[in-house]
């Protein structure tokens, strides 16, 4: 990006060769543990979006992409501990291997969450996928099958990540640098 708005601000963690190097490996593993069988890609959005696209066109089996909105943060930096559906599955999952691709779990209270509902809709399987994962945070252990990387107890943007909506469009992943 020549304007470099975002320089000042933001401290880079993961460029964008390393975490398509990263998204590459975790599709072609997931590629190989589901061995040609259909799967339901689970984009959970908002903050999935960029990572689900590039994991996908790395995945190489029947796919199918669904969509599922939910929000804790709102435009805070602190989990609300309260997950709000904001879009719900628009196809039935029943019956269906679901992988579940989120782009970080912190408190993991989202995950937790996610997993009940998805399993609640009779799916044949559910995993997770996740980009990051800040254990510091956690209040909540989920298991993730797929985990992309494990990250400091820092608040992490880009590459589909927000501050009050912001910063979802840095083609990599970064802290906010202390003034
Ligand atoms: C973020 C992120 C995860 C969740 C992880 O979503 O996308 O879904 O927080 O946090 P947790 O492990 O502490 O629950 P957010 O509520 O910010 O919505 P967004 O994806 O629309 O940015």
């Amino acid at each position: 990006m020549p304007n470099a708005w975002y320089r000042e601000k933001i401290k880079t963690l993961y460029s964008p060769e390393q975490i398509q190097a990263r998204v590459r490996e975790l599709g072609a593993e997931i590629t190989r543990d589901y061995r040609g069988k259909p799967l339901v890609l689970l984009c959970v959005l908002k903050g999935s979006f960029m990572f689900a696209a590039d994991l996908a066109r790395c995945i190489d089996l029947p796919l199918r992409v669904e969509f599922l909105g939910v929000q804790s943060y709102g435009d805070d930096t602190m989990s609300s501990g309260v997950v709000q559906i904001t879009l719900d599955l628009a196809r039935p999952v029943d019956g269906e291997e679901v992988l579940i691709v989120e782009d970080i779990v912190d408190t993991g209270l989202t995950l937790d969450y996610l997993v009940h509902q998805v399993q609640t809709r009779g799916p044949a399987s559910v995993k997770v996928c996740a980009l990051l994962h800040k254990p510091a945070r956690t209040k909540k252990k989920v298991s993730i099958d797929y985990l992309g990387f494990t990250i400091p107890n820092k608040f992490v943007v880009g590459y589909g990540l927000d501050v009050a909506q912001r910063y979802r469009n840095l083609p990599f992943i970064g802290h906010v640098a202390q003034p």
